[in-house]
């Protein structure tokens, strides 16, 4: 029978292939002991990176920050040294999409804690990291990108900071998103809206989220959130297209009063919200101009979820956050320059 990971990474005419500290491996040899720590308290650092099809080939959308925020998520968990750096990491995916032969998709680098730990310390434990490949589609499904998708106010707070630190995608963060998000389902949402401590809004359980309102966006501050790459990707565009955008404390009923609202991360990429469940009220609040969406269609047009050859200029300025997934080559700087004044 075949093994969880040769399942879900199956697809392509290549055989399938993981990078287990360092080396390309079939998936049967990347198995862990049941008696592996990070399975029993989820001491594991985690990325999700996508690679899309370009006419140059497979390229890897921002994959030094997905890579440096690995990196970072490892720190935060109490890790000094680890035996992989940014390099490294960054042409392991490379290596991996390039042996699976897949043209687009989703990159996971996992760093767990693989022996040592069970006194509850990083320190006496050793770092081990993998990376697997596969192709993983319209996360919140094949009709969110059109239709929009609905979401409920999650009666599960966010982590606060002195708790679970946000910042870091710690394996161990995320019971919190799966109980908020099969709440949602199990009720027939599609995603949760989920507050901070302090009640405003944070997050979702795997994006962040927009509002949009008299042409101005306004997404949380990073305190309570994790700062996701595609918000950074879109505050950046928006901001190209003139869209004054602000980080600032958001409230539950400015998410009612606004004229859109959408969330953005790497799996879900770009979608706007529908519905949003008023809970108290027992009513569905609905998006007044869910057929007219400017900002987010001018957002989505624009950014990554369309084919990137065809968005003009500025897109092709943007071309520093795609690496070449043929090569293995140093990497160049991250931030795509100011556009270029008309
Ligand atoms: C809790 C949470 N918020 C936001 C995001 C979006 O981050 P990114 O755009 O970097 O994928 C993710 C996904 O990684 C997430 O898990």
């Amino acid at each position: 029978m075949k093994t969880l990971s040769e399942q879900m990474t199956a697809g392509s005419v290549a055989p399938p292939r993981m990078w287990l500290n360092g080396r390309l491996v079939p998936p049967a040899e990347a198995r862990l002991d049941f008696l592996t720590p990070a399975l029993h308290y989820g001491i594991a650092a985690f990325e999700g990176i996508r690679c899309y099809r370009t006419v140059r080939g497979p390229a890897i959308f921002r994959l030094q920050d997905h890579v440096e925020r690995l990196l970072h998520s490892a720190r935060v968990l109490g890790w000094r040294e680890l035996p992989f750096g940014l390099d490294e990491l960054a042409d392991g995916c490379k290596q991996v999409v390039r042996a699976r032969g897949f043209e687009e998709c989703y990159i996971r680098p996992l760093i767990w804690l693989g022996d040592g730990g069970w006194n509850l310390t990083v320190d006496a434990g050793k770092a081990h990291a993998g990376i697997a490949v596969w192709e993983w589609k319209a996360y919140l499904g094949a009709a969110a990108l059109e239709q929009g998708v609905r979401a409920n106010i999650s009666p599960f707070t966010r982590h606060h900071p002195n708790v679970m630190m946000t910042k870091a995608k710690i394996s161990g963060n995320y019971p919190n998103s799966v109980l908020a998000k099969t709440e949602s389902l199990r009720l027939g949402f599609d995603e949760a809206i989920m507050l901070d401590g302090q009640g405003m809004v944070a997050e979702c359980t795997g994006e962040n989220i927009f509002v949009v309102r008299r042409g101005r966006l306004v997404t949380p501050p990073p305190g309570a959130i994790l700062e996701g790459i595609t918000r950074d990707s879109i505050m950046t565009l928006a901001r190209d297209l003139g869209y004054e955008v602000v980080e600032q404390p958001l409230s539950r009923d400015q998410l009612y009063i606004a004229d859109e609202v959408f969330v953005t991360g790497t799996a879900a990429e770009v979608i706007g919200l529908r519905e949003i469940q008023t809970g108290q009220f027992a009513r569905e609040w609905i998006l007044e101009n869910q057929a007219g969406r400017p900002a987010f269609d001018k957002l989505r047009a624009e950014g990554k979820a369309h084919p990137i050859e065809e968005v003009g200029r500025r897109m092709r300025e943007l071309m520093s956050w795609l690496r070449d997934a043929r090569k293995d080559s140093s990497e160049a700087p991250r931030k795509p320059r100011p556009a270029a004044q008309a």
